[in-house]
């Protein structure tokens, strides 16, 4: 599985021309400096300071140290060979309570990383919100407030002025579907609310924040923008029709509350009833037409009905999550798949799945963007500091590989942003899980690229060829 050293990408299929590599990552995770020049709290510095949160008591007040290191990162994409990066802003850089006037220092890191990565030749992707809410909006309730997605639009709004000249995409708000569930409805992420159902509004208004800002964007001539959705293919567990009901409840909380409203302008089966506000009216906003749809997939996720033996924690697409035994549904056991260090399967045929099901369900779709995908190996440096992450090359390897795999069958695939450029804090999971094509040493912070990376860059070069 693993191809060869040397000549790994002899029989690689052929993208289409045009078809565009990067690699993502977000604020929170890579940039430190977390009370330098103006920034204000967030809700992931209140979460992380509370004990027990993180796995190894880390936090992002450090992380990769990006935001001195930034042109060194630029230099490492520009050495991958890479067209497009996607980068995450700070909302409490540019507005340490959430609202008001911008923190110009705040956007002048962005100005400088922004023009570092133009004079290299490679074009910033912008996500404006990957959950980093100011700390001073969550107390006036987050987003299960309605002012939390005004206020979103007009932090958008400012970044566009000063930022938009250089931005080749934007993205509104990563996976509002993680930040609703594990963050609102459970307790595995920041602000840990622990609401179940009551968390519904925290879905209902990032996805108006996102709908809003895509107005706020196209009024300021942004020409392309679109989304960063974490899908799953969700598998039912057994024949059980009783699985099956499960499951088409999971896909329909996890992938269609999400992609219906901004898809097809319609929330699935009951759900609209109880969304807060005048919901038929925010639909024509969340619906506002997009250029891209971009998905995240890490893996599928097997359900079961509840009141059988259930999987371990770790067998979820959401990582360690404990779920609550009152839902009607259950994480099932995932057997017969390799898995990642983080415990995560292994099912390059997943990203297929998926891609020819978005596909099906959304016929009218822009073209798809895979704005993340990856997985966490920890493989150390060895005794001449060499990481020789061959696992990593094979998961990229055969993942893309479907990819090329569903364009040849019909779909639309246009981009393909690796999860992750370097090592970084990997929320609750704190810096145990390994995500990069580059080692990040958290003692000197040194950068070493892996095998990976450099399987990439020669990946890109071949195609590009
Ligand atoms: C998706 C999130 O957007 C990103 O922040 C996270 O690190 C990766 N998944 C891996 O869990």
């Amino acid at each position: 599985m693993i191809p060869p050293k040397g000549k790994p990408l002899s029989d690689f299929p052929s993208l289409p021309p045009g078809f565009r590599f990067g690699t993502s990552t977000a604020a929170y995770q890579i940039e430190g400096a977390a009370t330098e020049d103006g920034r204000g709290p967030s809700i992931w510095d209140e979460f992380c300071a509370r004990p027990g949160t993180i796995a190894d008591g880390s936090s992002g007040a450090v992380a990769a140290d990006h935001y001195h290191r930034y042109a060194e990162d630029v230099a490492l994409l520009k050495g991958l060979g890479a067209h497009g990066y996607r980068l995450s802003v700070a909302w409490p850089r540019v507005q340490p309570a959430g609202e008001g006037t911008p923190n110009p220092k705040g956007l002048d890191f962005y100005d400088r990383l922004l023009d570092a990565l133009v004079e290299a030749g490679i074009e910033p992707m912008v996500t404006l919100y990957h959950w980093d809410l100011p700390q001073a909006l969550e107390e006036r309730g987050g987003w299960l407030d309605r002012a939390t997605a005004e206020r979103f639009a007009e932090y958008a709004g400012h970044v566009a002025a000063r930022l938009g000249d250089r931005v080749a995409h934007w993205v509104p708000v990563n996976e509002p579907n993680v930040t609703a569930l594990l963050g609102y409805a459970l307790t595995a992420m920041a602000p840990a609310r622990g609401l179940s159902f009551d968390a519904l509004p925290a879905v209902h208004h990032q996805l108006l924040g996102h709908g809003l800002t895509v107005q706020s964007l196209r009024a300021s001539g942004a020409a392309s923008i679109g989304t960063a959705t974490n899908h799953t293919p969700v598998w039912p567990a057994s024949d059980d029709p009783a699985d099956h009901e499960a499951a088409a409840f999971y896909d329909l909380l996890w992938n269609r509350l999400v992609a219906d409203p901004i898809l097809l302008g319609a929330y699935p089966d009951g759900f609209a009833e109880l969304m807060p506000g005048p919901v038929a009216d925010d639909l024509k906003i969340i619906a506002s037409p997009l250029d891209f749809y971009g998905a995240n997939y890490y893996n599928p996720t097997a359900i079961q009905a509840p009141g059988k033996p259930s999987a371990p924690a770790t067998a979820t697409a959401a990582g360690h999550v404990e779920v609550p035994s009152d839902l009607p549904f259950q994480f099932a056991p995932m057997t017969g798949h390799p898995r990642t260090d983080f415990g995560w399967p292994v099912v390059p045929e997943g990203l297929y799945e998926l891609i020819m099901q978005l596909r099906e369900r959304y016929p009218s779709m822009p073209p798809l963007y895979i704005t993340e995908q990856g997985c966490a190996y920890n493989t150390p440096p060895d005794a001449d500091g060499v990481v020789d992450d061959s696992a990593r090359v094979a998961y990229y390897d055969a993942h893309l590989r479907e990819v090329a795999r569903a364009i040849a069958d019909g779909a639309d695939v246009r981009a393909y942003y690796a999860w992750s450029l370097l090592d970084n804090f990997e929320w609750a999971e704190g810096l145990t899980q390994r995500f990069g094509l580059v080692w990040t040493d958290y003692e000197t912070l040194r950068r070493t690229p892996k095998r990976s990376y450099h399987w990439f860059a020669e990946l890109i070069a071949a195609q590009r060829a």
